[in-house]
């Protein structure tokens, strides 16, 4: 059974058959979904979903691009709340995104390292959104310790070199369906260059959905797709990337099945 690290259920575009599509996800090979949150109403809808669905966890934490939000007093304590639930397996989804490049990157890098902070405090693993911004993640990861924390760097858009820097602070690397892409040499590379028991799978839906669906909207089943590709990469069955991926989500987020 394949686990999904980082999916947004949440998402308006699941409004219409979020109930069917859920509870029809074992059936299709996929036990275990961890929803991230984005923003502050995310993370209330997340918990919402964790609550709901047995198989549903869940995250509490602030994308870098809602990050304004966090200026507004109360709002952290808000989200630390949530944090404290027992279906809230990390912090995230946090980082940096200078693609976007807003809201000013000091408010970006200082709530980053807050949320970094309260993840040691909590004693929970994060989960990363890194863009266009690999020099200051590994700056202030290193600044604040995240080597003890342990997560997930989600959606990996970097080459080698970066990825043997955070591999070396002990994360792991997030694959999804830009692995499936024709332009997707450089995740190609880097899932040939990382040991598969540092490796984990998320769709991210409903973004980035795989070869043949890219541009439609994704769902957690399409990551046998991903799957698929991570083993003709490997030169291994897929089943073995199932077992061993799954291995890494569940210590992880430290779920026990
Ligand atoms: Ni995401």
């Amino acid at each position: 059974m394949i686990i999904d690290t980082h999916a947004h259920y949440d998402d308006e575009r699941f409004d219409d058959d979020r109930e069917e599509l859920l509870t029809g996800m074992k059936a299709k090979g996929i036990d275990i979904i961890v929803n991230a949150s984005a923003t502050v109403k995310g993370c209330f809808d997340s918990l919402a979903l964790a609550e709901k669905y047995d198989f549903v966890y869940t995250m509490a934490g602030i994308h870098p691009s809602d990050t304004l939000d966090l200026e507004e007093p109360g709002v952290f304590e808000e989200i630390k709340k949530v944090a404290a639930h027992k279906k809230c397996v990390a912090i995230g989804e946090i980082g940096l995104d200078y693609y976007w490049d807003e809201p000013d990157r000091e408010i970006q890098k200082k709530w980053f390292a807050e949320q970094l902070d309260f993840a040691k405090e909590i004693g929970k693993p994060v989960n990363i959104h890194s863009r266009d911004a690999a020099a200051d993640t590994l700056d202030i990861m290193k600044a604040e310790g995240a080597k003890d924390l342990g997560g997930i760097i989600h959606c990996f858009s970097y080459g080698t070199e970066m990825a043997k820097e955070y591999l070396n602070m002990g994360f792991h690397i997030g694959v999804g369906g830009v692995i499936t892409f024709k332009n997707g040499k450089k995740l190609k590379e880097v899932v040939e260059y990382a040991p598969l028991d540092r490796i984990v799978l998320e769709t991210d839906c409903p973004y980035l959905a795989p070869e043949p669906y890219r541009g439609k909207r994704n769902q957690s089943d399409y990551l046998h797709m991903v799957a698929e590709e991570i083993a003709n990469i490997k030169n291994i069955t897929k089943e073995e990337v199932v077992r061993i991926t799954r291995d890494n989500a569940l210590r992880v987020y430290g779920i026990n099945v």
